[in-house]
């Protein structure tokens, strides 16, 4: 959800931001630009479109100076467009902004401004800051008191970046509910939406909290508060992500990398620090009412999580849309309650939102990211770090599997604290947990080809459905998920048994729809779906346990899967459709790491 940067040291910046901005494409990539100073100058350069086709037409690293900022957008207040890309620059075309989030008071502070004769000439939130900072430089104020003031008087969410040509020496920064990390160098300083994007200069990372600004330098950071403009200390977290793992190396796209990567995401999930895990699980066992909270693909796995929960640990949790959760549960919210976060990015509006309100409740937060010094991390009571390394691809892949495989080990432990499961069904099912890395992997290599034979023959459909029963229903929601952002082919998941009570309706000769059927107990019945799909005309397209001849015999194409405790399914049952997914978009001609209108990250309600 926009991604911003900004470099001060000795090189020149222009290359250094731009090859940053690549790596936060995946928060927005409808227009980009960057911004530097030389000589007392600043230089602009920004327009519509992909970074790469931007710098094509403009050559971003040719702009002079040791000192800039960078953004790459997604469009919330005006369309896409060269006017509305950042940087922003004031009427002195001296103060240049970039920004992530929203300004909820833009229209009453645009006003102001356009009362005091400041031209503003985009249809975004962001320009006003720059006119703020002007305004109060023209009435006598010094670059960081006038930043400082600006900022103040921002309403909503923000990570905002500023330079000015009166004082090259210095990157303003300030954030509230929008991520900021300071990349702390030798002699040189970054500062980006997510530590990610420096990794390649530094791993020491300093995270700014809501409510902080900074003056960034080439050889120091000062950390200060918004509210009582006092000094903060804080010294850097060091990030341990390889920056090999962030790029994309022999593969064509980082989603098909990430895909592929999941066995090794899998082994990590399986060594999480073990004090954490029984500290969730006692702090869940505590609560009366238990939610997982989730958006997107987190919220799917929150669904598989619940199925995961009631089936091993005998507990009750509610999967909850974490945009939904304050209407839905806000009144039943107590010191009673455990609210569960799943969130990669640690960073989403809505999750954080909900979770904002829960805490003034009582509630208890719990998290699990992917994040290390993101928000829910820093809100949370106790919390996970999967540890899948960076995911760079919008639609989560990796992610997804290791978030399943932490709820999974989480509920496992909380059968033990609760004493549901006899030692036996423990060490059946700790077996099971340790054999996933190896049975992803046989199902990453066998199921890539088969996948890509039934996208080009149903690439032309105009829409499909996924059905599951029971846990498999989690799997449909995300098959339907990944499919529909990446190869914008409308779809429809249902449980299967929910089927015939409407949807059903839309079947008709030769319409596309899978079905997910592991081997458990509610195989005949999903069989005597296929049957009720068959009459209708439907082609069925099944994805089975490699042994089921039975279902096989029923499916026009058949996708067979190794043997895996049913309760786990999800993990291994999602993989093909990730490849589906993919290979729809390449052979639609689309960019699967960057479908469009999305972002990864969204840090707008
Ligand atoms: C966006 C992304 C999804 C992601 C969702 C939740 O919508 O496009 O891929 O699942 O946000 O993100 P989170 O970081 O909270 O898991």
């Amino acid at each position: 959800m926009c991604g911003i940067v900004g470099y001060i040291g000795p090189e020149d910046a222009a290359p250094i931001l731009h090859k940053a901005l690549l790596r936060l494409e995946y928060r927005g990539y409808d227009s980009a630009g960057v911004a530097t100073l030389s000589n007392g100058r600043l230089y602009v350069k920004k327009d519509q479109g992909k970074i790469e086709e931007i710098h094509k037409r403009l050559n971003l690293d040719d702009l002079p100076g040791n000192v800039g900022i960078g953004h790459t957008r997604w469009a919330t207040h005006g369309a896409p467009s060269k006017i509305n890309a950042h940087p922003h620059t004031d009427c002195t075309e001296t103060i240049a902004v970039v920004h992530n989030g929203v300004i909820e008071n833009f229209i009453e502070l645009r006003r102001e401004l356009l009362d005091l004769d400041h031209s503003l000439i985009s249809k975004t939130d962001t320009e006003i800051i720059a006119h703020l900072v002007e305004e109060s430089i023209k009435r006598g104020a010094e670059p960081e008191t006038a930043f400082l003031d600006a900022i103040s008087r921002l309403r909503g969410s923000y990570a905002v970046a500023m330079i000015i040509a009166s004082n090259p020496d210095a990157i303003y920064v300030a954030r509230n509910e929008a991520p900021l990390a300071i990349g702390v160098g030798e002699g040189f300083n970054l500062v980006s939406s997510d530590a990610n994007a420096f990794l390649e200069y530094t791993q020491k990372a300093v995270f700014l909290h809501n409510g902080e600004a900074a003056i960034i330098r080439r050889d120091g950071y000062r950390i200060i508060k918004l509210g009582t403009r006092s000094e903060v200390s804080r010294s850097p977290t060091l990030i341990p992500w390889a920056v090999s793992m962030s790029r994309k190396g022999e593969y064509e796209h980082y989603m098909l990398k990430e895909i592929y990567e999941q066995p090794n995401a899998l082994r990590n999930v399986l060594h999480l620090q073990q004090i954490y895990v029984d500290l969730l699980a006692e702090l869940i066992d505590r609560g009366r009412d238990i939610f997982l909270l989730g958006a997107g693909t987190s919220y799917n796995a929150c669904m598989a999580g619940s199925y995961i929960f009631s089936k091993i640990a005998r507990t009750s949790t509610y999967p909850v849309i974490a945009s939904e959760f304050i209407d839905n549960y806000g009144s039943s919210i107590s010191a009673d309650t455990v609210i569960l976060a799943v969130s990669q990015s640690g960073e989403t509006a809505d999750v954080l939102n909900a979770l904002e309100y829960a805490r003034l409740r009582a509630a208890t937060i719990l998290g699990i990211t992917n994040t290390v010094g993101s928000t829910l991390t820093r809100i949370s009571r106790a919390y996970i770090v999967q540890n899948s390394g960076p995911e760079i691809g919008v639609a989560a892949t990796k992610t997804f599997t290791s978030q399943v495989l932490v709820l999974a080990q989480l509920a496992l432990r909380l059968a033990r604290l609760k004493g549901k499961l006899a030692q036996y069904e423990m060490d059946e099912l700790y077996e099971t947990l340790h054999s996933i890395p190896s049975i992803a992997e046989k199902v990453v290599n066998s199921t890539d080809g088969k996948m890509r034979e039934i996208a080009e023959n149903l690439m032309n459909s105009s829409s499909f459905f996924f059905l599951g029963r029971g846990i498999s229903y989690s799997t449909a929601l995300e098959a339907r998920l990944k499919v529909m952002e990446l190869s914008y082919i409308p779809s429809i998941a249902y449980p299967a048994g929910e089927s015939k009570h409407g949807p059903i309706s839309v079947i008709e000769k030769s319409y596309p729809v899978f079905f997910i059927v592991p081997r458990d107990e509610s195989r005949k019945q999903n069989i005597g779906n296929i049957m009720e799909m068959k009459a209708r005309g439907a082609r069925i397209i099944s994805v089975a346990s490699e042994d089921d001849d039975e279902v096989r015999e029923l499916s026009d194409y058949f996708v067979g899967m190794p043997d895996i405790n049913p309760l786990l399914s999800p993990i291994i049952y999602a993989i093909p459709f990730q490849f589906l997914a993919y290979h729809l978009a390449v052979l639609k001609g689309y960019d699967p790491d960057k479908p469009r209108n999305l972002a990864k990250s969204v840090t707008v309600l």
